[in-house]
């Protein structure tokens, strides 16, 4: 009995098979390994207007993850940042030890492991005028030093798409660190991270 059920079904089969016409499209088996489920770039669908398969963002969208920041890249939103912008990251031993870790990746070759703007870069004389974090002119502040990351200044470019603004925190804490170390003051306390 089984082996007639195997037979037919092999006759079966080679029916099935060799009777197909070979100038018209065959069967799919798993379409959509051939068919993909999401719309295809440029693809025409119905879904939005004009047979588009994608639209651009509507204004004012935030992507997820991203903190928007509201000074502007001029000399009045610098100086509105340097006034009121506050440091709201914990002040604790382990923040800035990542800050000092992320300010030795992106700043230390211009900057200086110590801040006083004599970075390796500077030294082979690759780049110019970076000053010491305890200039009295720039007089910097945790609001100033956060405006220059995200948004650059003159030859320094921008640093918001390298890292997040926790981290961006992080690295400011450290920059205030080296300025207070520069200019000779008592190291900050600590604060213990209250849950
Ligand atoms: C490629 C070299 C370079 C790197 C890397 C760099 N900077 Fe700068 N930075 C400069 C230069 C040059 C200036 C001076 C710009 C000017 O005002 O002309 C400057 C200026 C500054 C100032 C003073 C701005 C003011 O208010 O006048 C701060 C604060 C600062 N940088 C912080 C940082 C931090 C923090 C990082 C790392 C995230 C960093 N920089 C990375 C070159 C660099």
């Amino acid at each position: 009995m089984k082996s007639l059920i195997t037979i037919l079904l092999i006759v079966f089969s080679l029916a099935f098979i060799s009777c197909s016409d070979k100038t018209e499209r065959n069967y799919q088996y798993f379409p959509n390994m051939y068919v993909s489920v999401p719309y295809d770039t440029y693809g025409e669908y119905e879904i939005f207007p004009e047979e588009q398969e994608a639209l651009t963002v509507v204004e004012g969208s935030i992507p997820r993850g991203f903190t928007p920041y509201e000074y502007e890249d001029n000399t009045e939103g610098y100086t509105k940042a340097k006034e009121e912008l506050k440091n709201e990251v914990p002040y604790t031993e382990e923040n800035l030890a990542t800050g000092k870790e992320l300010y030795n990746i992106y700043c230390a070759t211009c900057h200086g492991e110590n801040g006083n703007g004599k970075g390796y870069l500077v030294e082979r004389e690759k780049i110019l005028g970076v000053p010491s974090y305890d200039d009295q002119g720039r007089a910097i502040t945790e609001g100033s030093v956060y405006h220059v990351m995200w948004h650059g200044i003159n030859t320094m470019g921008s640093y918001a798409s390298q890292m997040n603004s926790e981290e961006l925190w992080l690295v400011d804490h450290y920059v205030m660190k080296l300025k207070a170390e520069l200019e000779g003051k008592e190291p900050r306390e600590f604060e213990t991270e209250s849950e």
